[in-house]
C-alpha cells in the first residue's frame, strides 16, 4: 500500500466527479455543453465516458481540494495543479477545457485529457506522467471495452478519444485508443493478453495511414491477427460516423482489409499507374510484400489482383515473385 498513491487516486476520482457535475449541472458548463452538442455528443455518451468541464478560472480545483484537506504540493506533483510562477501557491492545471477522464484497466481515474473548446493550442492538454499514470502502459477506455473484447477476442484500435466514443455509440464497444502517441510494446502486450485480433481504425489521412504501417509489424510480431479498416480520405472515424451513420461505419469495420492489401494500397498512393515508370516502380515495391507471404494461395490471390490492376500477365509477375523468393532465402 502506498498512501500517497491512494490519496491521489481519491483526488482524481473526486475531480472527475466535480468536472462532470460542473459540465452538466451548472452555468460554468453551458458553453462547453453547447460545443459538445454541436459536435453531436449525446448525454448518454457524456455519462458513459464521464466527460466533464474545467471552468476557465484559476482556482476551481484548488479550492475544492483545499476544502477536502488535500496537500496541494502533492496534488501538483500528481498533475492536477500547477505551481504559480511569480509567487507561492498553486493554480488549476486544467482551465476552460472539456475533460476526458482516463481510467486504468480496473476503472479508476488516473489522468485527464483536456480539450480546448474549438480552435487553439494545445488542442489537448494531458496529465503528466505521475505515480498513477504511465501513458505507454495505458489504453483509453480499456476498462469499459474489456467485456466486449473478451467476448469477441477482438480489439478495435483508434487514435483518439472521440473515435472510441462515437464507435461505442455506434454499437462497437471493443474500442480503445493510444491517445495520440505511437503504440508501445507494453500496449501491444496488453492487447495480446486479451484478444486474438486487432482491427486498426486510424484517421483516413496520410498520417493515419503511415501510423497504421508502423503498428502492423508490432501487432503481427506479437502473434495478433491484424486488419485495417479504411476510413475515407481526410476523415477520422468520429467524423465518418457523424457523416455517414453507424451502419456504414460498422460496414467499414466488417470489411477491414488484410495487412498485405493495406500495404499495397499504401504504396500505390505514391505512384501514377497510368505511366510506365509508375507501373514498374509500384510493381517493384509490391512484389517483395507478396513474395514474403508464406502461403502460395495467398501469393496467387495478390498476384492475380496485381495482374488485372496493372494489366500485366500473371505469369511474368509470378516469375519475378519467385525470383525474389529465391533471393530472400
Ligand atoms: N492528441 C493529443 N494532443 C494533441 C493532439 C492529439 O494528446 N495536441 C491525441 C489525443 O488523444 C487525440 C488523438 O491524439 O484524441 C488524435 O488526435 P486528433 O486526430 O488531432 O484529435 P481528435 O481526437 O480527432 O480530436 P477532435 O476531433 O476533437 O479534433
Ligand atoms: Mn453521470
Ligand atoms: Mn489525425
Ligand atoms: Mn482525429
Ligand atoms: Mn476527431
Amino acid at each position: 500500500r502506498n498512501p500517497e498513491k491512494e490519496r491521489l487516486l481519491e483526488a482524481y476520482e473526486l475531480s472527475a466527479k466535480l468536472y462532470h457535475y460542473l459540465l452538466k449541472n451548472t452555468e460554468h458548463g453551458t458553453e462547453a455543453m453547447k460545443y459538445l452538442r454541436s459536435r453531436g455528443m449525446s448525454d448518454k455518451m457524456i455519462d458513459q465516458f464521464q466527460i466533464g468541464y474545467a471552468p476557465d478560472r484559476w482556482d476551481t480545483l484548488v479550492q475544492f481540494l483545499t476544502k477536502r484537506s488535500f496537500d496541494l504540493k502533492e496534488m501538483e506533483k500528481g498533475g492536477l495543479l500547477s505551481a504559480r510562477h511569480e509567487q507561492e501557491g498553486y493554480l488549476d492545471r486544467f482551465r476552460g477545457r472539456i475533460m476526458f477522464p482516463i481510467h486504468d484497466r480496473s476503472g479508476k481515474v488516473i489522468a485527464f485529457a483536456g480539450r480546448i473548446l474549438g480552435d487553439g493550442q494545445p488542442k489537448y492538454l494531458n496529465s503528466p506522467e505521475t505515480l498513477l499514470f504511465n501513458k505507454s502502459r495505458t489504453l483509453y477506455n480499456l476498462h469499459q471495452a474489456k467485456t466486449s473484447i473478451r467476448k469477441l477476442r477482438q480489439i478495435l484500435l483508434f487514435e483518439g478519444y472521440g473515435d472510441v466514443i462515437s464507435s461505442w455509440e455506434a454499437g462497437l464497444q471493443n474500442g480503445v485508443a493510444t491517445m495520440g502517441t505511437s503504440l508501445t510494446e507494453n500496449q501491444v502486450a496488453i492487447m495480446k493478453s486479451m484478444a486474438e485480433e486487432v482491427v486498426v481504425i486510424y484517421d483516413g489521412d496520410r498520417a493515419g495511414m503511415a501510423a497504421a504501417m508502423k503498428v502492423i509489424p508490432m501487432l503481427e510480431g506479437a502473434g495478433l491477427r491484424v486488419k485495417i479498416a479504411l476510413v475515407s480520405e481526410g476523415q477520422d472515424p468520429d467524423e465518418y460516423i457523424r457523416k455517414f451513420g453507424a451502419e456504414r461505419f460498422r460496414h467499414v469495420v466488417e470489411t477491414a482489409v488484410s495487412t498485405t492489401k493495406f500495404k499495397l494500397i499504401y504504396l500505390k498512393k505514391n505512384h501514377i499507374l497510368l505511366e510506365e515508370d509508375g507501373k514498374i516502380a509500384y510493381t517493384k515495391e509490391a512484389l517483395p510484400i507478396i513474395a514474403a507471404l508464406h502461403s502460395s494461395t495467398e501469393r496467387e490471390v495478390y498476384l492475380r489482383e496485381l495482374s488485372s490492376e496493372l494489366n500485366l500477365s500473371y505469369e511474368s509477375l509470378k516469375q519475378d515473385c519467385n525470383l525474389l523468393r529465391q533471393s530472400m532465402q
